[in-house]
């Protein structure tokens, strides 16, 4: 548990002083542009890791800048061998990253953290001493257990995203996720056994939850820790990040077809609200309800098609030109209105029923037959 000494882990790993031996953990470090946290990074890591403790790092780099250069030189002074993988397309972003570093592994052990002192390097061996410990397969650096903190998350804004992730990502995966209080944590240990890496396509920062979920390792820990500041530069997240979050979530959650399907009926049925919204604003400008309707439509079938193509077939984005798609997409989508129009006119002229309930009324019978439609091929 929390406090074992670093004596403690040589223990569990035995005497294995010597250059012959293999790595005993692997520092899977990330790198954009990190250049001025180098030095101090490799100083620190140099002090954290007992000297009988076999490591390796293992830099996977995208950066513009000169960081592997700093690397070279910085490494000449470390008791441990570094390496850098330099990738020219930085594929799945900080998970891709991390995932090809993996790969290059030669540890029973992998340790995964940010190059920018965010992650004190000083906790390596406890996560790796808990792992053998409680024979975990992974061990979780984390900021929301007693002891732990979010020092380091500058603003509440940030604060809010990250419990706002945290709480969605909990949601979605409640099993996978029992018992790990932060998924969202870039910082953790995982036994090189259950990693998977075929089985991975990461996607962006969270790389932990990536991980969880396809490989689903047995037994996982925690320990907490202080998510300091950074030590120098700024975050290279993006408000782009914050979409290959959500893209992230779906592509995990829908794996199989069926839960694909769901997702789909899902977005289908968020499209009533701007479909109801544009109705609504078409009638109350004096459009006659029935071209409104049709209108309107094209305000459903629009959210649809960016939903659809943003969260559920990221893949296929690049098979033909978008105008070609929508255009596909609007011919499905607005197939029922061949159905919907009647019906509203009989509610509405016959059952005497006010424009915007008679079209949430059609809106739901119509995705209802779809949706028996669907099942029944
Ligand atoms: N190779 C590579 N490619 N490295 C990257 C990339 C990339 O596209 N993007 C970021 N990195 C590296 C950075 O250079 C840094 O070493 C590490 O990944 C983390 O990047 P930051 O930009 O500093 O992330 P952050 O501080 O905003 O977020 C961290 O904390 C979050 C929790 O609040 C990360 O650890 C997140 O994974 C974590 O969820
Ligand atoms: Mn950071």
């Amino acid at each position: 548990g929390p406090g074992l000494s670093p004596g403690a882990l040589e223990d569990t790993l035995g005497e294995t002083a010597g250059v012959a031996e293999p790595a005993a953990v692997t520092v899977v470090i990330p790198t954009f542009d990190e250049a001025a946290n180098i030095p101090e990074l490799l100083r620190r890591l140099t002090d954290a890791v007992p000297k009988r403790l076999p490591c390796e790092v293992v830099f996977v780099d995208d950066s513009l800048d000169d960081t592997p250069a700093v690397i070279a030189e910085s490494a000449k002074d470390c008791p441990f061998p570094v390496t850098v993988i330099h990738r020219d397309t930085p594929d799945g972003g900080l998970g891709g990253a991390v995932v090809e570093g993996m790969k290059a592994a030669g540890s029973g052990w992998i340790v995964v953290m940010d190059a920018d002192l965010q992650h004190p390097p000083s906790l390596i061996p406890e996560l790796v001493a808990t792992g053998e410990e409680e024979s975990a397969d992974l061990v979780v650096a984390s900021r929301y257990l007693p002891g732990g903190s979010r020092a380091g998350l500058a603003g509440g804004y940030r604060v809010a995203v990250s419990r706002g992730a945290t709480w969605l990502a909990k949601g979605l995966f409640p099993r996978t996720l029992r018992g790990i209080s932060d998924p969202m944590s870039g910082f953790f240990a995982i036994r090189r056994s259950a990693v998977a890496a075929e089985a991975l396509e990461p996607l962006g920062y969270k790389i932990l939850l990536e991980l969880a979920v396809r490989c689903r390792p047995e037994e996982a820990a925690e320990v907490p820790f202080v998510f300091q500041d950074r030590f120098a530069g700024e975050s290279k997240s993006t408000a782009r990040e914050g979409l290959r979050f959500l893209q992230h979530l779906v592509a995990l959650r829908t794996a199989s077809p069926f839960a694909r399907m769901a997702a789909f009926g899902l977005i289908g049925l968020t499209g009533f609200v701007p479909n109801l919204l544009a109705l609504h604003a078409l009638v109350t400008a004096g459009l006659h309800y029935l071209p409104a309707e049709i209108i309107a439509n094209q305000a459903g079938v629009l959210w649809n098609f960016v939903l659809i193509e943003l969260l559920l077939f990221r893949d296929r984005r690049h098979h033909r030109h978008w105008a070609d798609r929508v255009g596909r997409f609007a011919l499905l989508a607005n197939a029922d209105l061949g159905l919907r129009i009647p019906l509203i006119a009989l509610l509405v002229g016959h059952f005497q029923l006010a424009v915007l309930p008679a079209t949430t009324l059609a809106l739901l019978t119509t995705f209802v037959l779809r949706f028996a439609g669907t099942e029944a091929l």
